[in-house]
């Protein structure tokens, strides 16, 4: 008994630790998804359905694949930037919200009492049906943490932040790293490979010891995390607490 008590505080802890919002927790209404269905039927089916459709299926593991261990803002910016492909950017936001709550129905996420909102967007991850998981390798990633020399040849990226999944590749624009600038270090560590990807004649030695931005594809071997790289910025000249 004593030792149930003991633990409890600790698994509430854990609890409240993990307690970040997803698309498992009811996110949309029914009379969204069911706006949302209409309108995907008239302005989406058509490439999206059928024998060879000229664009990908959106229901199914596969889509989830793609758009997981990330927040609804990016599939919805997607969507209303580039979607329907023929007449792009075309829809208010509200009907875009209504596309957006009829996919999540199309691929098994329960809907709610309260309607999905512009404003909430950044705060839901996108998850599988069993919840958060780790990044799925080879997915192109974000990171912040420090540029630190291991030895002569190698170099990591210390105090990382976990991955995050990113959708601009090499493309980097101010805003983007006024984010990462803010963001607080993490606790990871991932080695960095492949600068000459970044270009051939790519120095790191200027960057030593800085916080930096970096962006590459998630390699995983042998049950340990590598980056090779395609991009790193500067956001700071030193780093650490505090930074
Ligand atoms: C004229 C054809 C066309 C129409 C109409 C169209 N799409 Fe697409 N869609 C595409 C193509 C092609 C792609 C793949 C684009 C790429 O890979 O760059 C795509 C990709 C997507 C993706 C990303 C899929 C993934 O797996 O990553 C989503 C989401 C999407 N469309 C939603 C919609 C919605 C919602 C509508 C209706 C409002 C719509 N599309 C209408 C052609 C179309």
């Amino acid at each position: 008994m004593k030792f149930v008590l003991l633990l409890f505080p600790i698994l509430l802890a854990q609890v409240n630790a993990s307690s970040i919002r997803t698309v498992l927790d009811r996110v949309y209404d029914s009379e969204q998804a069911d706006k949302g269905e209409k309108l995907y039927e008239s302005r989406c089916v058509k490439c999206h359905e059928g024998n060879d459709p000229e664009g990908p299926v959106l229901i199914g593991r596969t889509f989830i694949e793609r758009w997981r261990e990330d927040d609804l803002e990016a599939l919805f910016s997607y969507m209303s930037d580039r979607m329907p492909a023929d007449e792009a950017g075309s829809l208010p936001s509200e009907e875009y919200l209504q596309l957006l709550s009829f996919l999540l129905r199309a691929n098994s996420y329960a809907s709610g009492t309260q309607p999905l909102t512009v404003d909430a967007l950044p705060g839901i991850l996108l998850v599988g049906a069993d919840g958060p998981k780790p990044l799925p390798v080879n997915t192109l990633v974000q990171l912040v943490g420090c540029f630190t020399q291991i030895s002569p040849e190698e170099w990591s990226l210390t105090q990382s932040t976990p991955p995050a999944r990113s959708r601009k590749g090499k493309e980097t624009t101010p805003e983007e790293l006024k984010k990462s600038a803010a963001k607080p270090l993490g606790t990871h560590t991932f080695p960095l490979r492949n600068f000459t990807n970044i270009s051939f004649d790519f120095k790191p030695d200027p960057l030593k010891g800085h916080k930096v931005q970096v962006k590459g594809v998630l390699i995983r071997q042998s049950g340990s995390d590598r980056i090779n790289v395609i991009a790193i910025d500067t956001l700071a000249p030193t780093c650490g607490p505090g930074r």
